[in-house]
């Protein structure tokens, strides 16, 4: 944390305590970040060991979607949980589906270090481009073989974030660099950026793309709906959109900071979320984008695993990412910035799958993950 990030918080924490009773300074989640600490430790079962690591995938709003059944010896079926949508701003299970993706590759990479090579059967019953339904997304089958290769981004699965923060605006990404993440990719066109205009241009465009997301109230609720607001609400529901800190606790404490209240535009919460997404998009210092040719279920999965090597890759550069999806949402208030971005990123056609912003900043804590006993359906 820097300097004036932290005298705020403080300067804030002790306005706001003396009328917050006995908001706790330091309260933490005590259990939301155990997946963490128990991947690859906790387990010895080939397929619960590689699962330990699949389920710090990346995915939209920390929904963790993924449903796994393990009542089959050496195999694992993936469903998607039905409760776990954003029909608003993912109106077809794309990005749910991308991050299924993640979740496959970190899974497959798992396995590879332990000793087992994954055969992936995807939509055995059939895909739908509508919905995602309730039909089985992968059936993965473990074989264990010694000749199977461990891959070099695996070391990085501990340390990936992704990194909502303002980053460093005097340090540029540089090209090596660049060239090193977009080569992680596998099957989907992968580019990147740190030209000027062209940063400048997708600041602009990621910047209103937030800005209507924030302003439809059906797509800002969807967020809002998933805030976890301090540690016990994060403990309690460890997804979601995570909010937790000295600041937030006292500013739950004395009623400033409530759901309700961040949906109103001119509330605090709002107003104070809308800065905090415009100092994260005016910081950009470069930006990544996939491109698959259509956009069947098997393009998402595949964006899905590339965006994990992209972002692994990366965190291996030493390089932040968060994803600013907002202006790749399929609803009729976006379709001008959807379609904005699909003339400047996928010009010759395609549908960009995950735009991110890039740049440098120190490290941040880890997302908090439902431990993998939660997602096991059948055992
Ligand atoms: C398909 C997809 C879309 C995402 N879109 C956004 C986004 O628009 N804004 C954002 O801040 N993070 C976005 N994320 C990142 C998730 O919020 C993040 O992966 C999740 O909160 C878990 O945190 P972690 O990546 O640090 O483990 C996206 C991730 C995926 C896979």
């Amino acid at each position: 944390m820097n300097r004036r990030k932290f005298l705020t918080i403080l300067g804030g924490g002790v306005i706001l305590a003396a009328g917050a009773g006995a908001y706790r300074l330091g309260q933490s989640p005590q259990t939301a970040f155990e997946p963490w600490a128990r991947a690859g430790t906790a387990y010895a079962e080939p397929r619960r060991k590689a699962l330990s690591y699949a389920i710090l995938a990346p995915n939209p709003h920390n929904m963790q979607p993924w449903l796994v059944d393990l009542s089959q010896p050496g195999t694992v079926i993936l469903s998607v949980d039905p409760a776990k949508m954003l029909p608003h701003t993912d109106p077809h299970n794309r990005q749910i589906t991308i991050g299924l993706g993640c979740f496959l590759e970190l899974m497959v990479m798992a396995a590879a270090q332990d000793g087992y090579r994954v055969g992936l059967e995807l939509f055995p019953q059939g895909e739908d481009a509508q919905s995602l339904g309730e039909k089985p997304v992968a059936i993965a089958r473990f074989v264990a073989d010694k000749s199977v290769q461990p891959d070099p981004l695996f070391v990085h699965v501990m340390d990936r974030r992704s990194v909502k923060e303002p980053y460093d605006t005097s340090r540029t990404v540089e090209r090596t660099k660049l060239n090193t993440i977009v080569a992680a990719a596998r099957d989907v066109k992968t580019d990147a950026t740190s030209e000027q205009d062209q940063i400048a241009a997708l600041r602009n465009l990621t910047t209103q793309a937030s800005t209507v997301e924030m302003e439809t109230p059906r797509t800002h609720k969807e967020s809002v709906d998933v805030f976890r607001i301090g540690a016990a609400e994060i403990d309690a529901n460890p997804d979601g959109i995570d909010l937790s800190g000295p600041m937030i606790e006292a500013l739950s404490a004395t009623g400033l900071l409530t759901r309700e209240g961040s949906l109103e535009p001119g509330s605090t919460g709002f107003e104070e979320g809308r800065k905090i997404i415009m100092s994260q998009m005016a910081t950009s210092m470069g930006f990544v984008w996939l491109v698959s040719p259509a956009n069947t279920r098997l393009d998402q999965i595949k964006a899905g695993r590339d965006w994990v090597r992209v972002h692994l890759a990366a965190t291996g550069e030493g390089i932040s990412v968060q994803p600013t999806s907002q202006a790749l949402q399929e609803y009729a208030e976006m379709e001008p910035f959807y379609n904005r971005v699909h003339e400047m990123l996928a010009p010759q056609g395609g549908t960009v799958q995950m735009l991110a912003r890039l740049g440098y900043h120190e490290p941040v804590p880890a997302s908090p993950r439902w431990p993998l006993e939660a997602k096991i359906v059948e055992s």
